[in-house]
């Protein structure tokens, strides 16, 4: 999908200088993508800078390619495999060149273990947020940074000790006394620098670049958001679109890009809301900021309960769910006579669902999102495929999509259906829904909505016993969750004042009848996700 390097034949040796140009940079980072689910943050970090990051792909690009390319540094991402088992595919002689390194998690470990240290599984594995202390005050890498800083780690491997003279450890942290290291022009982190709990994450990068690398002119980016909107001009020419709407801020701002490329051609723009799935309100959110579309919004809920009905697993409900939501936009793009399809699809839509750079290396699948290779018959136009949350969002605001609709908290596109354990029936959509309302209706009059990112309510397929009344009965179990992120790429659970959590539980087992205990979730992401399904 986005572009990778994986070949330097003269033509992508000429696209490169190209882009150089454009740019206005004589400097190119490679980042070899080793599978990491956040891949794309490292080359926002470097993009960010104002340099220009190339991806690469690991399988296909080796030592005498990057002699080619000649970049000012190499970037390692992390990885869901192991370097000595299922080893992802690299050339190493690419570590022997000479050109500075700064390998990430997988990436760190795959140079220790070419210099001879030992990689082994460790006792005690690292997920979410970590202290990291430097072991000296002249170090680089972490030159501008705290000695003692937060970093966010997830591994369960760990680089040991090298014989090599020149290995010089930078730092540890609880369960990773080599948490960080160098050895010549090789240099690694443990840790995750491109997420957001990384506080020191942009100085790292900033002291890779520069002080390391000794890159030059940096060219800050360009107005994204008119770039997009030309683009999809060119695209669209005289025909037509059909987008699907949810009313979120990714399908939102899509909506509003359109508008402008469609600059006053608007009958060639039908937006669809499929409902069934969805919230309450959510449909009155769209008719409210959409007036301006010609809107159409389509009930399937009868198709969706039909589909999902005997499904228990999240994966099966998702495919199920997809089936109907490809159905419903295949039918009504024929219905409009559109030659595209139109989505809001982000980059870590694309990533979970186990996509995203064309490399040979291999990459989880989290969850298989509803937006995502969906083979429609037609293209698809998906202008924030290159975005993750926050940077949508910031197109978003630079084009004018109204703040309300920006500042929504997410919703996944399977709906309700991610947020129902077992197989969803119409009284589970119900309890969905009735829950949802009172958990985001007093987070909002408690001022905490604006505090939180996102927040959901869960209907689990735990009964318990309870006593209403004197009586004894059963009732389900509901989990309320709420987290704290930027990109939605990893998360921390809200601390909400637990007398708030009391009243919202003391709210929701009185008003829902159905509902026997509410419980709170305590963990990020990783290593959870922020749905739970
Ligand atoms: P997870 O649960 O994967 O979610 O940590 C990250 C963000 O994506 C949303 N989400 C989805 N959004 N289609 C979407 O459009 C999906 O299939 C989907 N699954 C999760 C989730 O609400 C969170 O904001």
């Amino acid at each position: 999908m986005i572009s990778t390097l994986t070949n330097t034949s003269e033509g992508t040796l000429r696209q490169i200088e190209e882009e150089k140009a454009i740019r206005k940079t004589r400097d190119v980072f490679l980042l070899f993508s080793l599978g990491s689910q956040f891949d794309h943050l490292i080359k926002l970090a470097i993009e960010k800078l104002g340099l220009f990051c190339l991806v690469a792909d690991p399988s296909r690009v080796k030592a005498e390619d990057v002699q080619r390319v000649a970049p000012k540094g190499i970037i390692l991402s992390g990885g869901p495999v192991s370097v000595y088992e299922d080893a992802p595919p690299f050339d190493r002689a690419i570590f022997d060149i000479g050109i500075p390194v700064l390998g990430i998690c997988l990436g760190f470990q795959l140079w220790a273990q070419h210099i001879g240290c030992k990689v082994v599984n460790a006792a005690k594995r690292e997920f979410g947020v970590h202290v990291f202390y430097t072991a000296a005050a002249d170090i680089s890498l972490f030159s501008d940074c705290q000695r003692v800083m937060a970093v966010l780690e997830s591994h369960g491997d760990v680089v040991q000790e090298s014989s090599d003279p020149e290995f010089k450890i930078l730092g540890h942290s609880e369960n990773t006394p080599i948490a960080a290291a160098q050895c010549k022009h090789l240099w690694g982190v443990q840790f995750h620098p491109e997420v957001t709990e990384t506080t020191s994450g942009p100085q790292i990068f900033n002291n890779f670049c520069f002080k390391i690398c000794g890159a030059e002119r940096a060219f800050p980016a360009k107005d994204v958001g008119q770039q997009k909107i030309d683009e999809l001009r060119g695209q669209i020419g005289d025909k037509k679109v059909l987008l699907a709407i949810s009313g979120g801020s990714d399908s939102s701002t899509v909506a509003f890009l359109l508008r402008a490329a469609l600059d006053g051609h608007l009958g060639q723009l039908r937006g669809v809301y499929i409902k069934g799935i969805d919230r309450p309100d959510d449909e009155a959110h769209v008719l409210k900021y959409f007036g301006w579309l010609d809107l159409k919004v389509v009930d399937a809920t009868e198709r969706f309960l039909a589909v999902l009905k005997g499904k228990v697993g999240m994966h099966e409900k998702r495919v199920a769910m997809r089936q109907v939501y490809k159905e419903v936009l295949e039918e009504e793009a024929e219905v409009f006579g559109a030659s595209f399809i139109a989505q809001g699809t982000l980059y870590t839509d694309v990533s979970e669902s186990g996509s995203g750079y064309d490399t040979g290396a291999k990459k989880a699948q989290i969850k298989l999102h509803h937006n995502v290779a969906l083979g429609f018959s037609i293209p698809e136009l998906t202008p924030l495929i290159d975005c993750v949350k926050d940077t949508g969002r910031d197109i978003g605001r630079a084009i004018g999509v109204p703040e309300e609709l920006l500042s929504r908290h997410p919703f996944p596109g399977p709906g309700l259906v991610v947020r129902t354990e077992g197989e969803v029936t119409a009284e589970k959509l119900m309890i969905a829904r009735l829950i949802d309302g009172i958990w985001i209706e007093e987070l909002r009059r408690e001022k905490l909505y604006e505090t939180v990112w996102q927040a959901g309510a869960v209907v689990t397929q735990s009964i318990v016993t309870c006593t209403k009344g004197d009586d004894a009965t059963s009732g389900t179990v509901v989990r309320l969750w709420a987290c704290w992120s930027v990109n939605g790429f990893t998360a921390q659970a809200a601390e909400l004042p637990y007398p708030f959590i009391k009243r919202v539980c003391r709210r929701i087992t009185n008003e829902v009848r159905e509902v026997g205990s509410v419980d709170y979730r305590c963990s990020d992401k990783p290593p959870a996700t922020i749905e739970c399904g």
